[in-house]
């Protein structure tokens, strides 16, 4: 069957800014992290990436590793994107990233600029494309020297196959000198991704506020601790969840009786609030307004559409907001 996207899918959502830069993204981004790979039903990634685009998600993130096997959702992607979404490569937001572990060798790995820039052939030459929208640099390397790998996204950008560069999991202090870096080579970074939700919040520590000081976005990965902030392990592990998969990185013994008990009390209050538990947990990031999108997976369509309905309320009265703390402290 062939495809054409809903016409209507650019009214329903208010696009954010990303950061001081000229481009405006959807407030939720779609991830393909997992169930995009060739362990995955291809006609189900086709289903989730047209409801996606259908719903005015024009965000898509990948990366060279992502599948399994390494490379599959890449290759998946670029297979889909042929198939249903030629002609409308104009109106998609595309990133990759390279930095952890993909070839053997002492060049497939970590941030030289010989892993980044051959890297980032091999994911083009993957989703058929002859640029990204964003490249980030996975992970920071703690061996090669930071102009390097900062040297090796500006050349990416003048080489056409990037048009805009991020970081992914810099703490501050690294962030700090690569941002600077990459101001002075002319090439600012755009964007930094780092793991953020409810239960992860290392970002409140000072990396918010040196993104919102330097004009850069911020796109939270992982927004719903992979599926735990969501209602689906309150009674259990389900057989088709991220956490019974033997590929899944979220591990059966992560579901804790802890965990357990705050995601009960934060359901308790996200039905007050006439919102399920994983369309609270992305207000929650959105609330804030130097969050530019949320980064999610989902590996139904039923979810995704459960997550777009947490745009019709980010707001929380200060009551919710002391409530919500207390649990998660
Ligand atoms: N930069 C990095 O280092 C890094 C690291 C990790 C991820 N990421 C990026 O962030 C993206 C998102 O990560 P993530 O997949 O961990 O995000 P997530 O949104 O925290 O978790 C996604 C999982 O939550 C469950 N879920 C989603 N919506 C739901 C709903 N409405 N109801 C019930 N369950 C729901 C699904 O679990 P089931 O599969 O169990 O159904 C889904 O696979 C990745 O695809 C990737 O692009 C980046």
């Amino acid at each position: 069957m062939s495809y054409t996207p809903a016409p209507d899918r650019y009214q329903s959502i208010a696009y954010r800014r990303c950061g001081r830069s000229g481009l405006k993204l959807p407030p939720i981004s779609l991830g393909l992290w997992h169930n995009f790979g060739h362990v995955d039903v291809l006609e189900n990634c086709r289903q989730l990436l047209h409801l996606a685009f259908d719903s005015g998600i024009t965000h898509f993130d990948l990366a060279n590793n992502y599948g399994p096997p390494p490379g599959s959702a890449e290759e998946n992607f670029g297979r889909i994107l042929r198939q249903d979404f030629q002609g409308y490569r104009d109106q998609m937001i595309i990133s990759t990233k390279a930095g952890y572990y993909m070839w053997e060798g002492p060049y497939g790995d970590w941030g030289s600029k010989k892993y980044l820039v051959s890297s980032l052939d091999q994911s083009l030459q993957r989703m058929g494309l002859s640029y990204v929208d964003i490249f980030y640099h996975h992970r920071p390397d703690p061996d090669t020297p930071l102009e390097e790998t900062m040297t090796a996204l500006d050349l990416i950008v003048r080489q056409g196959k990037a048009l805009y560069v991020g970081l992914s999991n810099y703490p501050v202090e690294e962030a700090t000198k690569a941002l600077q870096m990459l101001r002075e080579l002319g090439t600012p970074c755009l964007i930094h991704q780092p793991k953020y939700s409810m239960f992860e919040r290392w970002v409140e520590g000072g990396l918010l506020d040196l993104l919102e000081k330097e004009g850069v976005g911020c796109i939270p990965f992982s927004p719903l601790a992979q599926g735990l902030l969501t209602d689906k392990y309150l009674e259990g592990i389900p057989a088709d969840s991220r956490a019974a998969k033997p590929h899944g990185f979220l591990k059966a013994n992560q579901v804790t009786e802890d965990k357990l008990n705050k995601i009960r009390q934060l359901h308790a209050i996200a039905r007050q609030r006439d919102q399920t538990l994983a369309q609270m947990a992305l207000a929650w990031l959105l609330k804030d307004p130097r969050v530019t999108s949320v980064l999610m997976g989902v590996s139904k369509p039923a979810q995704l559409s459960d997550a777009l309905q947490c745009l019709t309320n980010t707001r929380f009265s200060e009551e919710e907001l002391s409530r919500i703390e207390t649990i998660l402290q």
